[in-house]
Order: structure tokens, then C-alpha cells, then sequence
């Protein structure tokens, strides 16, 4: 879990007091330190860093990654365009979208952009309409892990990938069409603590790899995990250089080829810690075994709590010293999901006080949606010199209503 800094909650608190609240507040330091911690541990590794945009796609957070030399997991055509028009090198972008259509696969190829695929049946199509290209696929190595069911991308259960099993298959088209495979891909799931497991997941397409003679690229995914709770740990480093980053860099002194790559693609590693969502206490409310905090947020803006039952810590920026109290910590959306925080000791919190809700950069804002008609979050940024930039208004009630409208 984030510890906040005394100048750091006064800055969050200046943000509530002049931008309002619901809103995201991101600080730059911490995404650029989280870049730096995994160059280091992977420096002397053939490397190329790809960014999950999925995490948090905020103009300031994709540009810290453009200028820190990262390139993008993009998996939709909006997410592809978006990287493409910020300055992200069309060769530097790979193409993950699952269940691809066609219209998807020629604006991907259209723009140069090389597509990572995931079905025998879109390779098939790919080698087709692009006989003689160059494509990644992306295998199900049989192993996932990650923080919650929901999250696991490989094994028997997953739609994700297309199976070691079934390389054969995978050849024959590639034979047939001409095609030339480059990269091979995994992601095994997400919030993984567990370095021996992914090691697991990675010597599967390692030991896959042999048969494609052609390999400029491994991309090994992204799921490293973050701590959320007080009493939970880094991911560790130390294990990863050695259950990891060590028999990676052996694999490829070994490995015949000059210019093979090792590619990694987080998300969340590098956003989630940068992140707080603040929101406002509207409503203190004591029922017959709960004390409510009512916000002026909910599971429309940070929908992690409802729908994995993820813990991210709350704290009370405006009454930080306040005796400790025990509150259910919910949102203005009308449901019973709608909460951040269950039977969880804060200090003491007022109507008026400003909450503050930490390790939201990852999968908080890019998971919004505007149900019960209530505007997205407002979007500020915080340069590592400390100025303060809001990236994106929330919307008004009357933009929300014309949106609505639409043309009628
Ligand atoms: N690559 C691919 C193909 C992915 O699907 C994902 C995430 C990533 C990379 C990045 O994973 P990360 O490094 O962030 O773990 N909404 C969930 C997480 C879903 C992740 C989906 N795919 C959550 O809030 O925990």
C-alpha cells in the first residue's frame, strides 16, 4: 500500500479544494520510478517495455511512457489510433484485440501496426487477406495465475490464446499463407505476487519457442502485481532477478539467434501506485450495525472493490489525526456493490471531510462508466516538478443530458 508523504496529501487535498471532487490525481514521480525499478532489474536483457494502455490511458500517463521510450498494448481500434495520433511509433505498437473482425485486423495492418494473434481461425484470415507477412501469435501455455478468477488469461478455462497444444496447427497455416512468425506472446493474468508461477508460464513458450525458427520477439505478458493491503509486500525483486530475469538472460545466450528480444507489457505495475481517487464525504450515516460514509464517488469510478472484491486503502485526507473509526466507505450509485471499503477502521470521517482512495492509477478511471447518468471523474496530474495540471473535466450536468440527447 501507497504511503502518502505530508506534502503529498496536502497537494491532494489543494487539488479537491480547486478542481472538486470526484476526481483522479496522478503523480508522475511515482510512474517514472516504477518504469526505472523494472528497466534496472531487467537491464542486459535484449528488452523492449510495452505498455498495457488498458491500465490508464490519461494523455499525461501515455506521454511519460512515449518519452521513457515504452511502446503500447493495444487492443482495441480506438486504443491503437489514440497511441498512433500521442507519437507511439507504429513499430513500437502490437495489436492485441481479442476475437478480432476483419474491419479490425485491416485497420491494425493498414496502419502498419503488427497484430499479435490469439485464434488458429484469425491467422487463417490474417494469412489470407496478408499472405508473406509477419505476425505474433499469442499461446495459451496452460499456466495462469493472478489476484482474482476473473483475472486468469491462460489454462484450460481461458479464451485467451491459442494452445501450446495446438502449434502444429499453427505451422501448417503459417506454411500455407506464406506467413512469417516473429514474436510469440503469452499474458498469464494480473496482480501476480507469485514470481515462481509466472516463471512456470514462461518457460512454457520458451520451450515452445524452439519449433519457430523465425523469432525476433518473446513477449511475456504483463500481470505484475502491486501491494494494496498494509500488510502486504512488494513484488519481490530479488526473486524475480533470479526465478526470472536470470534464466531469461541464459535463454538467450543460448539461444541461436542474434536479435531475439524479450518483451514485457505491464499495466498496472507501472500506474496503479501513481493514482488516488478523491472524493468528497457527503453523508455520515449511523445504521443499526454500520456506520456509513456516503461519497460523492462510488463503483462508477473505481469499480475494483465491487467487482473483484479488491481492497484499496482509504484514507481521510482532511482529518488525518482524527480518532480511528469503523465505516462502511460508500458510493451515491444505487446499488448494494457500491462500496470502497467494508467494516474498515478510518480516521474519524465528517460530513465535508475528503477521502482519499489509494492505488487507483491501474484499472481505475479506464474502468469508469457514467451509470446512474453521473459524470465521469475529472483527471488531474501532477508533473514530478509539482505543477499541477487538470488533464480532463469532469463533465456537467447539462453535457451529460446533451450526450444523452444525442441528435433527438
Ligand atoms: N497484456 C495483455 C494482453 C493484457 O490483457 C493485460 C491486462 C496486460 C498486458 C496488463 O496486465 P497488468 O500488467 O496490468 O496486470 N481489471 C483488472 C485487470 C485486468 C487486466 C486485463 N489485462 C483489475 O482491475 O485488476
Amino acid at each position: 500500500m501507497t504511503i502518502l508523504t505530508p506534502s503529498q496529501r496536502e497537494t491532494l487535498l489543494s487539488c479537491a479544494d480547486q478542481f472538486g471532487t470526484p476526481t483522479y490525481v496522478y503523480f508522475e514521480e511515482t510512474i517514472v520510478r516504477q518504469i526505472s525499478t523494472l528497466k534496472e532489474h531487467l537491464s542486459g536483457l535484449p528488452l523492449r517495455l510495452l505498455y498495457a494502455m488498458k491500465a490508464n490511458h490519461a494523455v499525461p500517463v501515455m506521454k511519460t511512457m512515449l518519452r521513457e521510450g515504452l511502446g503500447i498494448d493495444a487492443v482495441s481500434p480506438a486504443e491503437l489510433e489514440y497511441a498512433l495520433q500521442l507519437g507511439f511509433p507504429v513499430d513500437r505498437v502490437l495489436f492485441s484485440a481479442n476475437n478480432m473482425t476483419d474491419g479490425e485486423m485491416h485497420f491494425a495492418t493498414k496502419r502498419g501496426v503488427m497484430l499479435n494473434v490469439g485464434e488458429l481461425s484469425r491467422l487463417e484470415s490474417f494469412g489470407q487477406a496478408y499472405p508473406g507477412s509477419s505476425v505474433c501469435v499469442r499461446l495459451n501455455g496452460q499456466v495462469g495465475a493472478g489476484h482474482h478468477e476473473h483475472v486468469i488469461t491462460a489454462g484450460d478455462k481461458s479464451k485467451f490464446g491459442i494452445p501450446v497444444e495446438q502449434i502444429d496447427a499453427i505451422h501448417d497455416i503459417a506454411n500455407r499463407y506464406e506467413l512469417t512468425i516473429v514474436g510469440l506472446h503469452q499474458h498469464i493474468g494480473s496482480g501476480i505476487m507469485d514470481t515462481e508461477t509466472l516463471w512456470q508460464a514462461i518457460s512454457v513458450i520458451l520451450d515452445a519457442s524452439v519449433s519457430f525458427k523465425d523469432l525476433r520477439f518473446i513477449n511475456v505478458g504483463g500481470g505484475l502485481g502491486i501491494p494494496y493491503r498494509p500488510d502486504e509486500s512488494s513484488l519481490d525483486m530479488s526473486s524475480f532477478d533470479r526465478l526470472i530475469v536470470e534464466p531469461l538472460k541464459q535463454f538467450i545466450a543460448d539461444h541461436p539467434s542474434e536479435d531475439l528480444s524479450i518483451w514485457f507489457e505491464p499495466g498496472r505495475f507501472f500506474t496503479a501506485q501513481s493514482g488516488v481517487l478523491l472524493a468528497h464525504v457527503n453523508t455520515v450515516k449511523e445504521g443499526t450495525v454500520r456506520t456509513f460514509a456516503g461519497t460523492d464517488s462510488g463503483m462508477n469510478h473505481l469499480v475494483r472493490p465491487a467487482m473483484y472484491g479488491s481492497y484499496h486503502h482509504v484514507v481521510n485526507l482532511s482529518n488525518p489525526d482524527g480518532p480511528e473509526k469503523t465505516y462502511d466507505v460508500v458510493g451515491n450509485i444505487c446499488e448494494s456493490s457500491d462500496f470502497f471499503a467494508k467494516d474498515r477502521a478510518v480516521a474519524e470521517l465528517r460530513e465535508g471531510d475528503i477521502i482519499g482512495v489509494l492505488d487507483a492509477g491501474a484499472y481505475g478511471m479506464s474502468m469508469t462508466t457514467t451509470y446512474n447518468m453521473r459524470s465521469e471523474p475529472a483527471e488531474v496530474w501532477i508533473e514530478s516538478s509539482g505543477d499541477i495540471h487538470l488533464s480532463r473535466p469532469r463533465k456537467s450536468v447539462d453535457e451529460m443530458v446533451a450526450d444523452a440527447l444525442g441528435s433527438h
